[in-house]
């Protein structure tokens, strides 16, 4: 593969056991062609050259309107609806709108990188809540938040993944999913929930979003084409309160710029209408389940016992505990030397040294050969790491 086709960061003939990006061949473009070609030839076309409408692609709002209403039975119209640049924008967007600098917010331990280091550009005040098998735990949250509130200080919102959170590929559960929204309303801060991987599901059914369970109060929810698409497009959406979305639609940012990416919303309008999306989905639910079931297989082949890692039911990501006596940076180093790359776990912690000993295995991009010979050269890197000590 030529430094050309490689995607961000990935370095040409190595084993990039980081990326969280879908594979090459998982990218519909031969379906997408003949679209943006349509598209091309419409009389109208300028007018996707020109800026569009601040909420955005009305068309592509009316088709995650009915979606959302149909499969998850929610109470969404489009004035709950706006197109956004990818989740990511929708990340920044709400940050910038909901915390000042010097504001606290919550997150999770470990919580998705990107997000941390927006946060961090914000200087905001991240307090990180730990989570466990079953996602965060709230006895800690409703203990900080206590604290803090002595302190006379209310987060203003907490960011969560909820579904096959990135990095450690956990599912949070009702339960505990309730009982935040309860703290939400005691404490008054908002939840924004990063619902990315929701699509790249390998079970039947998830918990109901926060979304659904507030039924709209005090939830943002964002969703995105880049796992379910291509994140070339930047093409995502958000949903909220009709006050809050109005908010958001008539902010500088967006009355200055128009709509999110007019051209690519209307490729993905008609990638969408022509029923093209939800079967490509179904496809590629396939696809990652045979590449989690792949690296699965491997770990349970190349790890020692002192090792762990999560059995995510979705998403991209795998987290692997590694032994006591064995640093990621150690590991990191020699993997190195051995072509094979994989992204630390210190990334993902506001305290980074929290993530010493972790590792965030990804099977969205790498084919199955790499991922077995990567997490293959990973335990046998780890397992001479063991051996080496005890000499
Ligand atoms: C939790 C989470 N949020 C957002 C993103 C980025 O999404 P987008 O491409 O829509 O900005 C990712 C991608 O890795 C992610 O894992």
């Amino acid at each position: 593969m030529g430094a050309q086709s490689t995607p961000q960061g990935v370095v040409a003939g190595s084993i990039p056991l980081f990326a969280g990006h879908p594979a090459h061949e998982l990218l519909p473009i031969s379906s997408v062609r003949p679209l943006v070609d349509a598209i091309w030839s419409q009389p109208d076309v300028l007018r996707l050259f020109n800026y569009g409408n601040e909420q955005g692609n009305r068309q592509l709002i009316d088709f995650l309107a009915a979606r959302l209403q149909r499969s998850e039975n929610l109470p969404i119209c489009r004035e709950n609806l706006m197109i956004i640049g990818g989740s990511t924008w929708g990340v920044d967007m709400i940050t910038h709108h909901l915390a000042a600098p010097g504001d606290t917010i919550m997150v999770d331990a470990p919580s998705y990188r990107d997000a941390l280091h927006i946060f961090r550009d914000a200087r905001l005040d991240v307090q990180s809540i730990a989570i466990n098998a079953g996602g965060v735990i709230v006895d800690d949250m409703d203990r900080r938040l206590r604290d803090l509130a002595s302190r006379q200080r209310s987060p203003k919102f907490y960011y969560v993944v909820p579904n096959f959170q990135n990095p450690t590929g956990i599912t949070l559960g009702t339960e505990r999913r309730q009982a935040i929204v309860d703290l939400s309303k005691k404490y008054g801060f908002v939840i924004v929930e990063d619902d990315v991987y929701r699509d790249i599901r390998f079970v039947d059914d998830l918990p109901p979003s926060f979304y659904a369970l507030s039924r709209g109060e005090k939830v943002l929810r964002l969703g995105t084409f880049s796992k379910t698409l291509a994140p070339g497009l930047r093409i995502g959406w958000l949903i909220g309160h009709a006050d809050a979305v109005k908010r958001f639609v008539s902010s500088g940012m967006l009355r200055m710029g128009g709509g999110a990416n007019p051209f690519t919303a209307a490729i993905v309008a008609d990638f969408c209408s022509s029923g093209r999306w939800e079967k490509h989905v179904a496809w590629l639910r396939n696809q990652y389940r045979l590449r989690r079931d792949c690296a699965l297989a491997a770990l349970d082949a190349a790890m020692p016992r002192s090792a762990h890692w999560t059995r995510p039911e979705g998403g991209y990501f795998i987290w692997l505990r590694l032994p006591e006596n064995l640093t990621v940076d150690e590991l990191e180093a020699q993997a190195k030397a051995h072509n094979v790359y994989f992204a630390s776990g210190k990334g993902f912690f506001v305290h980074p040294e929290d993530g010493a000993h972790h590792v965030r295995l990804s099977f969205s991009y790498v084919p199955l050969e790499d991922l077995e010979s990567g997490i293959a050269t990973l335990g046998q890197l780890i397992k001479g790491a063991r051996r080496s000590r005890r000499h």
